[in-house]
């Protein structure tokens, strides 16, 4: 018997394609939105999802969506997701990730759909004031980026006492990894992360990889970050969105390995498993970088009981590998 149908926006990207995977193979229907300035139709297409190509600042179309679809519940990928473009261009980053969100709850509330999965950010903690951080953590984010989002999770609080709309809200550390299966993995144009810059120099597709800082007070020196897979994401947001439907209220959860790694593992690491060579330029610290980054996800395993399988540096960089050979090798 088929479950419900899920609205994905972002579905077509990276985090949100492995969520679409995810669903389907719960048995729910899904209905992708995406406007495809990052997505990519060949994803959707390998996961044989519906996708609808537009924006959720639209608003006809999501009401043209809503009445056409008996959709039960939304989860928000879409969102422009670049730290460093976001001080140079705020704007864009409010316009989309702040009045695409809001037109996209007015056109739920309208349609009486009232339940949001939502992806937020450990950005909107802003530089950490202790390790790991926990969802009580203060929220102060230092770009408009963070703040984009910190400012939708105020929205959904309000939603919620004035219209009873339900939201699980997941603040994720660095998405990472692949779909273990291979079929789907992480393309984003242009890339920052550092997970696929790394395979792409042991790829050859760039000649190095740059360590911005080799002097912070961690055991190499180099910045320490929470990696967590993204077939763990998928896993949560499938658990998050049954809490909601089951009825509960609305909720707040970190999403992170707990373990940190430095960047300098992580390229020891993908030498490794790759046996290829990785060259490396040691830049500067960047402005606004914490020396460590890493999350408690207690309470998400607590709450919605949720296991991350993939918790392993090594196995996040060979599924990133097995894909990444494939899409860019
Ligand atoms: N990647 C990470 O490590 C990370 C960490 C924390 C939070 N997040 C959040 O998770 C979400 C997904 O991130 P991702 O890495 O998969 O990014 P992504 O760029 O791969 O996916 C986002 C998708 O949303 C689409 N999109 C953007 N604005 C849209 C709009 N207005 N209407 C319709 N579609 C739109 C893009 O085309 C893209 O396919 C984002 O909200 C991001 O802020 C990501």
């Amino acid at each position: 018997m088929t479950k419900q149908t899920i609205l994905v926006t972002g579905g077509a990207g990276y985090i949100g394609s492995h969520a679409v995977k995810a669903l389907q193979k719960d048995g729910y229907r899904v209905l992708v939105l995406d406007n495809l300035v990052y997505g990519h139709q060949d994803i959707t297409q390998t996961l044989g999802a519906e996708l609808i190509v537009g924006d959720t600042n639209d608003r006809s179309l999501l009401d043209r969506i809503f009445s056409e679809y008996d959709i039960s519940a939304v989860m928000h990928f879409a969102a422009y997701a670049y730290v460093g473009e976001s001080v140079t261009q705020p704007d864009k980053y409010y316009r989309n990730n702040v009045v695409g969100t809001l037109s996209l709850l007015e056109a739920m509330v309208a349609a009486n759909v009232k339940k949001f999965v939502f992806s937020s950010t450990c950005a909107s903690y802003g530089v950490p004031q202790q390790i790991p951080i926990t969802e009580d953590h203060p929220q102060a984010p230092i770009n408009p980026y963070g703040a984009s989002k910190l400012m939708v999770e105020r929205i959904l609080q309000d939603f919620d006492i004035a219209y009873g709309l339900k939201s699980v809200i997941f603040r994720y550390f660095n998405a990472a990894g692949a779909d273990p299966d291979g079929e789907i993995g992480e393309d984003h144009q242009p890339e920052t992360h550092l997970i696929p810059l790394v395979l792409w120099a042991a790829l050859g597709k760039r000649d190095a990889i740059t360590v911005y800082g080799s002097d912070y007070p961690t055991e190499d020196g180099t910045c320490v970050r929470d990696y967590i897979h993204v077939t763990d994401l998928a896993e949560a947001h499938i658990l998050g969105l049954q809490y909601l439907l089951n009825g509960n209220q609305s909720e707040i959860f970190n999403l992170g390995n707990g373990n940190g790694f430095s960047v300098q593992q992580v390229i020891d690491t993908a030498r490794q498993l790759t046996g290829k060579t990785i060259n490396v330029i040691k830049g500067d610290r960047r402005v606004g970088d914490p020396p460590a980054l890493v999350g408690s996800s207690e309470k998400a395993r607590k709450i919605l009981n949720w296991q991350p399988k993939y918790a392993d540096l090594e196995l996040i960089l060979q599924h990133a590998w097995t894909w990444h050979q494939k899409r860019h090798g």
